[in-house]
């Protein structure tokens, strides 16, 4: 059965990208439905339209209050009939009525290995704390940030010369793979969760 997914994302959208490309593919069974963005001005916008994807646009400042954009947000989440909301860069943190309403529908992926480095700028944290190893998590969205159960992780190496760009960057590659892959995962229903492990079948 083809699932329907539907994307939401803040900015560059490159992670949106290799999933639109895995669709393309065939690599996942299933359709984006849409794209939501807070952002006016989010290059994810471009790449949708390229792609023949509908777009949602909620810009955030247009609303008086963050209570009304989480209920304008879940609005549009429950038009979309949506098997599963992929977070792809989408920089707020979902409201909790917005996660109860989407138990293990919505998926994000952190540029780090988690549990270490949650929050903004895994990456730069990972340098100054000079861990050899970093990565990249896709996990299930609970009401705590960057903490849902895991569903895959891929790991790169530090360098010595290493900052911030250049490890964002290595990290960024397996982010195009790792994704669309637990996607694929969760659409041919091969993950089986018990508690907060992921089994995959
Ligand atoms: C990625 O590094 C992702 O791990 C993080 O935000 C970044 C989004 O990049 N959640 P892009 O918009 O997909 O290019």
């Amino acid at each position: 059965m083809t699932k329907r997914i539907a994307v939401l994302a803040s900015g560059r959208g490159s992670n949106f990208q290799a999933v639109i490309e895995a669709i393309a593919a065939r690599r996942i069974p299933a359709t984006c439905v849409a794209l939501i963005t807070d952002n006016p001005k989010a290059y994810a916008l471009e790449r949708a339209r390229k792609a023949d994807i509908p777009v949602i646009v909620l810009d955030y400042a247009s609303f008086p209050s963050r209570e009304a954009y989480e209920s304008a947000l879940l609005a549009a989440m429950q038009q979309q009939k949506a098997d599963l909301f992929v977070l792809a860069g989408y920089m707020r943190i979902l409201g909790t009525a917005i996660v109860q309403a989407f138990p293990r529908k919505i998926v994000n992926i952190h540029p780090a290995l988690l549990p270490s480095f949650t929050g903004l700028h895994a990456q730069r944290q990972a340098v100054a704390y000079g861990v050899k190893v970093a990565g990249c998590t896709v996990h299930f969205v609970d009401e705590n940030l960057d903490c849902g159960p895991i569903i895959l992780q891929k790991c790169v190496p530090v360098l010595r010369d290493d900052d911030e760009d250049s490890l964002a960057g290595r990290i960024l590659t397996e982010e195009h793979t790792c994704y669309p892959e637990a996607i694929r995962l969760f659409c041919e229903d091969r993950l089986e969760i018990t508690g907060r492990i992921v089994r995959i079948h």
